[in-house]
C-alpha cells in the first residue's frame, strides 16, 4: 500500500512534467514543405542560432540534400515560450472570477493571486521531421507511432495528394490529434481557398479551423506552434503501467497474470537507431514509463540484449547529452552495444533490474509452496507485452547486390547491418551466385528505396557493386511429374525473388504475381493523359471519383511490376508534377511471363535477367540492349549485346572496340614493327576476351535501374 502510494505521487509529480511536453510530427505529401517549416520552428525557438541556419535544417544526409528530399525521420527538441498561452490560461481564470462572483460574492480573484511557475508556459516541443515520399512511408508509421499529434501540411498550389490521403490515414489509425495547415500561401499561384475546402472536405471540419502558413516568409508559424500546444494532447503514462507488465508465464498464465507489479515499471519504444564508433548503437526512443539514466541496466525485450546506459539525452538536432530521460520524453539512449543486430527499431527497453526484482517476487510462491513443480522462471518464459510498435514493413521489391570483389563481402555485411539501424525497413539475406560469388539479396519498399541504398552503400562505405534488375516475388507452380499410373501429380509452388531463380520453362506450369490497388489524385485537367499513360501498362481499370471539384482520384488495378518501373516518373511529367499515386498489395494473379536474359559478350550477365510479360517481352528486350549499348563503356574488342528469351535471340546491339594507338610513337616507316606490333594488341585482345570479359563498372548497373 505504502508503495502505492508513493508510485501516485511519483505519478502526479511526472504528469505536472508532462503537462507541457508536446510530441508531434509534420507529414505531407513529398515537397509540401515540411522540413522548410521545421526550420522556422528551429528559428522561432531559439534551437538553431539564425547564422547557423541552412535551408533544410533536419535533412542532415549528404543524399538529402543533394535531392531535396528527406529520407529519414529526424527528431529534434525544443523550448518554446508562449506568451499566448499564458494569456488564454489568464482569459479561463478571469471568467471563472466572473462567474464565481455572480455565484458566490465574497470571492475574489486577484492576478497577484495567480502564481504561474514560469516552467508553466514554457514547452517542450518534441518533434519529429517525416520523409513524404511514398518509399519511406515506414519512416511515417514510426514516428507516428511516438507522438500524439501531427499537422497534416498541404501545398497551396497543390492540394491534397496522394501521400496527403496515405499519411493521413495512418495517423487517424494511431489515433493522433490532427492539425490542419494550408502552406505556402506566399506562392503567386496558391489557391489557398480552394485547398481549405478540399481539406475541410476531407477532413469533415469548418474551414476556419485550417490554419494559412507559409514556411517560407514565416508567417503565421507562430499561430500553428500555438495551435500544436493548445490542440495536441500531453503525454500520458501508458495505461498498462499502473497495473503490470503483463508478466505472463507461458506455462501457467492465469496465475500470474493476477500477480500486480506497481513499483516502478520503466518502458521506452525504439522508434529508430544509428550507430556511433565510440558509443555503439544509438537507440532513438519515446519514453512511455518511469526513467533511464546512465549506468542503468536495462535490457531490450525481442532481441533479450542486456545493456549497460552509457548515456542519455536529447535531439537539440545534435545528440545532447542530460542527465535523465523520463516519461513523456523522446530522446536517445547509447547502448555502447557493437552489434547492430541487438536493437531492433519497434522493440521495447525495459529496466532490467525491476524485471529482476518481479522475477524475484514470481519465484518466491514457488518457494514457499514447491507445487506446481512445473512452475519454472527462465528469462526466456518470459513474456512482455512490449509497448505497441508498428506493422512490420513488408518489402515489396527484391535485387541481389554483390561486390565487384569477392574480398569485400564482410565489408558489405558489415555495411548493410550497420544501414539497418538507420533503416529499419531495409531487409537482407545472404545469397551465393555461380557466376557472381557471395552477396546478399535485398528487400526494398520501392524503386526510390534500391536506388537510396545503392547510393549510401557507394557513397558511405565505399564499395562498388553488382546490382541486379530489381524483381518483386513471383509464385511459381512447378509442374507435378507423372505418377507410375499415369495419374498427374499435384503440382508445388515455389516463391522467387530473382529471375534467375525461375526453373526452366518446361517445368513451370504457371507464374503468379504480386497485383496492387493503385489510386492516382490528379487535377481533373490532366485526367486524359494519366488515363493514357495507365493505357499503355498492364492495368485493369476500377473506378473515378471526384473528390473536391477539380480534383480526380482514378482507381485500377495494376501488376506491382508495373508499377515499380517508371510508372511513377512519367505519372509526375504528363501531369506535369501535379497527379501523385499510392498503392497497396492487393494479392498474387497468375499472368503470362517469361524470363528474359541478358548476353554480353556470349555471357549470361545473371544481375540483367528478368521476368516480363511475354507480350511485352520483344519491347522490353529491344529497350534493355539499347539501353546497355549507351551506358557500357567501350571495350578493348567488339562486344555483342543480345536480349534472349529460351535460347533464342530476340534483339542485339554491338560495342564498336576501342582501339588503342599502341604503334604510335614509332616514328618513321618500320611497317614490320609496326605489324607486330598490332598483331601482339590483336593477340592480348583474344586473350581478354577469352577471359571473359566485359568489365561492367557499378554504374552501369545503377544506370540500368533507373529505366
Ligand atoms: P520531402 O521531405 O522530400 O517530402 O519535402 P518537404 O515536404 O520537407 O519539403 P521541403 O521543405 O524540402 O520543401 C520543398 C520545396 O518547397 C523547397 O524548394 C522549398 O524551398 C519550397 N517551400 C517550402 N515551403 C515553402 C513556402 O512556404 N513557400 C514557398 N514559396 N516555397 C516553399
Amino acid at each position: 500500500m505504502k508503495l502505492l502510494r508513493f508510485n501516485l505521487k511519483l505519478r502526479l509529480n511526472l504528469n505536472n512534467y508532462m503537462d507541457n511536453i508536446r510530441n508531434f510530427c509534420v507529414i505531407s505529401h513529398v515537397d509540401h514543405g515540411k522540413s522548410t517549416l521545421a526550420d522556422r520552428f528551429l528559428e522561432l525557438t531559439g534551437t538553431v542560432e539564425k547564422r547557423k541556419m541552412q535551408e533544410q535544417y533536419l535533412d542532415t544526409m549528404e543524399l538529402e540534400r543533394e535531392r531535396g528530399i528527406t529520407i529519414k525521420l529526424q527528431p529534434v527538441r525544443m523550448i518554446y515560450r508562449s506568451p499566448q498561452t499564458l494569456n488564454s490560461k489568464l482569459e479561463t481564470l478571469n471568467k471563472l472570477k466572473t462567474q464565481n462572483r455572480e455565484i458566490q460574492n465574497g470571492l475574489e480573484f486577484r492576478t497577484s493571486d495567480l502564481e504561474f511557475a514560469s516552467s508553466e508556459q514554457e514547452f517542450v516541443l518534441n518533434l519529429i521531421d517525416t520523409p513524404g515520399h511514398v518509399d519511406f512511408s515506414y519512416e511515417v508509421s514510426r514516428s507516428l507511432a511516438a507522438v500524439e499529434g501531427a499537422i497534416l501540411l498541404v501545398d497551396a498550389s497543390k492540394g491534397v495528394q496522394a501521400q496527403t490521403l496515405a499519411n493521413l490515414y495512418l495517423a487517424k489509425a494511431q489515433g493522433l490529434t490532427i492539425i490542419p495547415a494550408v502552406n505556402k500561401i506566399d506562392l503567386p499561384n496558391a489557391r489557398t481557398a480552394q485547398v481549405k475546402e478540399e481539406l475541410s472536405h476531407l477532413l469533415e471540419i469548418e474551414q476556419d479551423e485550417i490554419l494559412e502558413v507559409s514556411g517560407k516568409t514565416g508567417e503565421n508559424v507562430e499561430k500553428l506552434l500555438e495551435r500544436v500546444i493548445r490542440d495536441v494532447p500531453s503525454p500520458k503514462l501508458s495505461d498498462y503501467s499502473i497495473t503490470d507488465y503483463e508478466l505472463r508465464i507461458k506455462k501457467n498464465q492465469s496465475e500470474i497474470r493476477n500477480t500486480q507489479f506497481n513499483n516502478g515499471e520503466t518502458r521506452a519504444l525504439i522508434f529508430d537507431s544509428t550507430f556511433d564508433a565510440y558509443k555503439g548503437v544509438i537507440a532513438y526512443v519515446r519514453i512511455f514509463d518511469g526513467s533511464f539514466k546512465r549506468g542503468d541496466k536495462v535490457v531490450s525485450w525481442a532481441t533479450k540484449a542486456k545493456f549497460d546506459v552509457l548515456e542519455v539525452g536529447f535531439f537539440a538536432p545534435r545528440l545532447t547529452l542530460s542527465s535523465e530521460l523520463s516519461a513523456g520524453d523522446i530522446g536517445y539512449i547509447a547502448t555502447g552495444l557493437k552489434d547492430p543486430g541487438l536493437i531492433r527499431v519497434g522493440d521495447t527497453i525495459t529496466n532490467a533490474q525491476t524485471l529482476n526484482s518481479k522475477l524475484e517476487t514470481l519465484n518466491k510462491p514457488k518457494t514457499q509452496n514447491p507445487k506446481p513443480k512445473s512452475l519454472e522462471f527462465r528469462t526466456s518464459d518470459l513474456e512482455f507485452t512490449p509497448l505497441a510498435g508498428y506493422k512490420e514493413p513488408k518489402p515489396m521489391v527484391f535485387a541481389s547486390f554483390f561486390p565487384e570483389n569477392a574480398e569485400d563481402y564482410d565489408l558489405l555485411k558489415d555495411a548493410l547491418g550497420k544501414l539497418k539501424l538507420t533503416d529499419a525497413s531495409l531487409k537482407y539475406e545472404p545469397e551465393s551466385s555461380a557466376g557472381l560469388g557471395r552477396g546478399f539479396r535485398l528487400g526494398f519498399l520501392g524503386m526510390l528505396h534500391v536506388e537510396i541504398i545503392s547510393e549510401r552503400l557507394k557513397r558511405e562505405f565505399g564499395l562498388a557493386l553488382i546490382i541486379s534488375t530489381p524483381s518483386v516475388e513471383y509464385s511459381v507452380r512447378i509442374a507435378g511429374r507423372e505418377a507410375a499410373g499415369g495419374e498427374p501429380r499435384q503440382g508445388r509452388d515455389v516463391r522467387i525473388r530473382s529471375a534467375s531463380l525461375l526453373p526452366d520453362p518446361s517445368k513451370v506450369e504457371s507464374i503468379a504475381e504480386p497485383v496492387v490497388d493503385i489510386e492516382i489524385i490528379t487535377p481533373s485537367s490532366y485526367l486524359g493523359s494519366v488515363m493514357g499513360l495507365v493505357s499503355s501498362y498492364r492495368n485493369t481499370y476500377k473506378a473515378t471519383d471526384y473528390f473536391g471539384k477539380e480534383t480526380a482520384l482514378l482507381r485500377y488495378e495494376m501488376p506491382l511490376s508495373e508499377v515499380i518501373t517508371d510508372f511513377y516518373d512519367k505519372l509526375k511529367s504528363v501531369s506535369s508534377g501535379y497527379a501523385s499515386m499510392s498503392y497497396e498489395v492487393k494479392g498474387m494473379a497468375v499472368n503470362d511471363l517469361v524470363r528474359l536474359d541478358i548476353l554480353i559478350a556470349g555471357d549470361l550477365v545473371e544481375p540483367f535477367s528478368r521476368i516480363v510479360p511475354k507480350d511485352k517481352a520483344y519491347y522490353e528486350g529491344r529497350a534493355m540492349v539499347a539501353k546497355l549499348k549507351e551506358v557500357v563503356p567501350p571495350q578493348w574488342f567488339e562486344v555483342a549485346i543480345q536480349a534472349v528469351i529460351g535460347g533464342k535471340v530476340i534483339a542485339r546491339e554491338s560495342i564498336r572496340a576501342r582501339r588503342k594507338d599502341v604503334t604510335g610513337y614509332l616514328y618513321g616507316g618500320d611497317v614490320t614493327r609496326k605489324m607486330k606490333l598490332l598483331e601482339k594488341q590483336k593477340k592480348g585482345k583474344k586473350k581478354m576476351k577469352e577471359a571473359g570479359r566485359v568489365n561492367l563498372p557499378q554504374e552501369v548497373f545503377l544506370k540500368m535501374l533507373k529505366r
